[in-house]
Parts: C-alpha cells; sequence; structure tokens
C-alpha cells in the first residue's frame, strides 16, 4: 500500500477530500495532509489529522512533529533539514480540491505556500482533481494552465457536471467523487511511468520494481504472483435484438477491471475480456473486447488452457434472441413485437469441465437477499468452482455502477466476508483468497 500526500485547497469542495482519507485509509494506504490557509476556513486541520491519524501541515514555517514520517512509521531522530520531508517521502501527491488559484500557481511553478512549494519539490507523480464554480472552469486561462500541467504528466482528475455550491447553479466543477478520485490515484500509484513536474528525474530502478522506500506497487504476495497467468473477464454481453437493439444487463466492468488491475500490479500475466466495458483498460494488461455471450466463450475458449487463475467476473446473459432481426425494427404496422429468446452457453461451466487441477477458477454470483448465500454455493458446487464472490444486488449503494463492493467470498472451506470498499480494495482481498485457495491445494 501506498504512502499518500493530501494537498487540500480552498473551496466547499474540502469536505469532500475528507471521504477521499476515510476511503484510501480504509483501503490501506497511509496518509499526510497539508492545506492551504484559505482551506482551513472550509474544513479546519482537526478533521484532516483526525482521519489521516496525523498531524496536519499549513505553514512552511510550522515544524511537522512527526518529522515528516507517515502513521505506521518511526519518525526519524533527526530533525530534517526541510520542510519538504513529507512530500519526499510521499508515493503520491494528490491535490483535492484544487481551486483556480492553486492550479494557477502549480502551473507557473509558484511556492506561495506549504501546499505548492510540496508541489514544486514533488518527485513523485502528482495528481490534480479541481473543483470550482463552472465559469471559472472554462475560462480559457484555467483550461490554458490544465492542458499545460497535463503535457508535463500531471494527472487532471476532470470535475463533474451537476449541481454546483452557490444556489440554483449548475455546470461542470463539481469535484470528482472521493471513490472515482481514489480509483484514479491507484491507477497512478500502478503506473510508475506517470511522473511529476518537469526536472524531476525518471523513477529508480528500485522505484521502477517496487522496492526501495517509495515503493508505489501495493506489496503483497509479489512472489507468488509473479509471472502467474490471469484470466479475467468483465462487463456484461449484449445480445442482439436487431441492428441497434439488444438484450443486455448493467455490469459495468469495474470490478473485473479493478481485479485485472491488482493482478498486475502484483506481477502477474493477465489477459482481460471486456464485454462492452467503456472503462479505460489497465495498463500492460492483454485485453480483447468482445460484445456477445458466443464471442465471450470463444475469446476464453482461446485463453483459458493458458491461464493458472480465471477470475470469472462478466455477467453473462443467460438468454439471446433466437433470430436477431435485419436491419432497425419499425414500430409501424406492429401491435406487438415477441421475441423468442434460447439459452446462451455457460462459459464457465463449459470452462470448468476441461479444468486441470491445478488451475484455480473463481466465479462471481449477483444476487437477490436472504437466499444469496444458498444460491452461491449451489452455483460453486455445480459449475464446479474453487470459490465464488457473492455480492447483494438488493443493496443500491454497492455493485453494478458503483466504485464500492461488499461481497462474501465462498470457498467450500468457509466464508469470508468482504466489508464495503472501494472495488480495488475488494479486489485485493478476492486475489488474497485465491493465493490461500493455491496454497491450500
Ligand atoms: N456465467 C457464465 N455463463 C453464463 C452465465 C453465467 O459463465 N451463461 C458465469 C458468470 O460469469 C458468473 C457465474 O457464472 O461467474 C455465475 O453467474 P450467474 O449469472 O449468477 O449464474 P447463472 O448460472 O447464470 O444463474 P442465474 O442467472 O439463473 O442465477
Amino acid at each position: 500500500m501506498a504512502r499518500i500526500l493530501l494537498g487540500v485547497s480552498g473551496g466547499i469542495a474540502a469536505y469532500k477530500a475528507l471521504e477521499l482519507v476515510r476511503l484510501a485509509t480504509a483501503a490501506g494506504h497511509t496518509m499526510r495532509a497539508v492545506q492551504t490557509p484559505t482551506s482551513t476556513r472550509f474544513v479546519g486541520e482537526a478533521s484532516f489529522a483526525a482521519l489521516t491519524g496525523a498531524p496536519v501541515l499549513i505553514d512552511e514555517f510550522q515544524e511537522d512533529s512527526w518529522r515528516g514520517a507517515f502513521p505506521g512509521e518511526e519518525s526519524p531522530a533527526h530533525r530534517p533539514l526541510s520542510h519538504l520531508q513529507l512530500v519526499a517521502n510521499a508515493d503520491l501527491f494528490v491535490i483535492a480540491p484544487a481551486s483556480a488559484n492553486t492550479i494557477a500557481k502549480l502551473t507557473h511553478g509558484l511556492a506561495d505556500n506549504l501546499l505548492t512549494a510540496c508541489a514544486l519539490a514533488a518527485k513523485c507523480p502528482i495528481v490534480v482533481a479541481p473543483a470550482m464554480n463552472n465559469n471559472m472552469y472554462e475560462s480559457p486561462a484555467v483550461q490554458a494552465n490544465l492542458e499545460l500541467l497535463r503535457a508535463r504528466g500531471i494527472r487532471i482528475v476532470d470535475p463533474e457536471t451537476g449541481r454546483l455550491a452557490s444556489i440554483g447553479e449548475q455546470g461542470v466543477g463539481r469535484l470528482a467523487e472521493p471513490a472515482r478520485l481514489l480509483s484514479v490515484c491507484e491507477d497512478v500509484l500502478a503506473d510508475p511511468s506517470v511522473r511529476a513536474m518537469p526536472g524531476a528525474p525518471p523513477p529508480s530502478d528500485a522505484q521502477r520494481t517496487g522496492g526501495g522506500t517509495n515503493s508505489a506497487r501495493p506489496q503483497h504476495d509479489a512472489g507468488e504472483w509473479s509471472g502467474l497467468r490471469v484470466l479475467v473477464t468483465a462487463g456484461g454481453t449484449r445480445e442482439p435484438i436487431d441492428s441497434v437493439r439488444f438484450v443486455g444487463n448493467s455490469s459495468s466492468g469495474r470490478m473485473g477491471v479493478a481485479l485485472a488491475r491488482a493482478a498486475h500490479a502484483r506481477g502477474a500475466d493477465v489477459t482481460l475480456i471486456a464485454a462492452n466495458v467503456s472503462l479505460q483498460p489497465p495498463e500492460g494488461v492483454r485485453t480483447f473486447a468482445v460484445k456477445t455471450a458466443r464471442e465471450l466463450m470463444s475469446a476464453c475458449e482461446e485463453e483459458f488452457g493458458r491461464c493458472d487463475v480465471l477470475l470469472m467476473a462478466a455477467a453473462v446473459a443467460d438468454f439471446r434472441p433466437v433470430q436477431p432481426l435485419e436491419g432497425k425494427v419499425k414500430k409501424q404496422g406492429r401491435e406487438r413485437l415477441r421475441i423468442e429468446l434460447e439459452p446462451t452457453c455457460d462459459v464457465l461451466r463449459t470452462l470448468a469441465a476441461q479444468r486441470r487441477s491445478n488451475q484455480t477458477l473463481i466465479g462471481f454470483a449477483a444476487e437477490h437477499g436472504a437466499s444469496g448465500a444458498e444460491e452461491a454455493r449451489r452455483k460453486l458446487e455445480e459449475k464446479g468452482l474453487d470459490a465464488i464472490v457473492l455480492n447483494d444486488i438488493a443493496r443500491a449503494d454497492i455493485g453494478f455502477e458503483s466504485e464500492l463492493n461488499e461481497v462474501a467470498i465462498i470457498a467450500r472451506s468457509g466464508t469470508q466476508p468482504v466489508a464495503k470498499a472501494p472495488k480495488s480494495a475488494v479486489a485485493d482481498a478476492i486475489l488474497d483468497a485465491v493465493i490461500e485457495l493455491r496454497n491450500s491445494a
């Protein structure tokens, strides 16, 4: 897990940065925070100190009683010479919210407060999440500044469109949701090629391989994953009704993509078969796009023999129209349209029937309510799996479109509940369970 330095600048969205701290620490990262003096008028330092579990710095001349250490680390015996020790120790510096004023200072290299000085001194990757009034955000000055920061390799997390802080105002400028911010930070952490301000040296070999003190890559059981071939399916299949319509489901592919990213970060050789996934595929993962259950089946059959671990997160349609209609069906002249459906092939069951004993097969079951565990256990047995990951689709706050999930990993030896967390953290728990299963096999 990584050491993340949070920079909070002035804006009403500062309160959302508290949720980012909560999610990131729940996912296992350690955090420290620096604030601009203006930001403390929106959210005081006591809140960030309570959630990070560490002192918050605001002023360049303020002494850091922790001497640059992150939670869980020993403070050094010597007093660091620099007030910038904190950013020197960080794996990532995320500035959220980033006001128009702070963005302008970052662009022009000003160092008039601790946050901007940290940004200028940062050798770690920087993520900037703008939040401001829509007219300010759309102004040529802010857009030109963001363009320049992007060109320097700084990751900008675009703000969202919706209701803004001032009553009645709508538009683009809302700070990205904390779970999305965390997921971008984890993407950047997993890809050390994203660097900081120009002039920052390229990552050392130790950093590139995940070693050294600034390790950006999560340090799990990397040895056990190195070279392991992992096949992940994600998204939901679409079965054509005619040339534009389909029978589909609401799976976004986030869970599968999070699994692929996490397995790659641990050193596995990952192939992702993505059914109608609009998310950016993770860096370094071989990705194939498919649409229908039939295409998913043939891509899986192609890859399955080579894999050591199958994570079958895709939502596969159980039925498809028997005969897709030609062109775009017109409603004129039709009182009713009947579509006859036929079953698709059960991909997982078919693959499990061909499995080698040293392969690990994990299914996913989205079930409704109380009987979910029983249903999932039945599928575990009937499909011949090693474990099945159950999530409750009766819950509106987790699952399909959400950045969060809460699951139970059901194996023959028992059930492990995984508390509500970003999908990246849930993915890590699933991968840990895979290794346990392989070690106990
Ligand atoms: N699955 C599959 N092929 C299908 C249907 C499901 O490979 N045609 C896989 C899914 O990817 C998932 C697991 O089987 O990993 C369980 O999927 P689920 O839809 O819960 O199970 P079904 O067997 O389709 O049962 P039902 O939809 O009736 O609950």
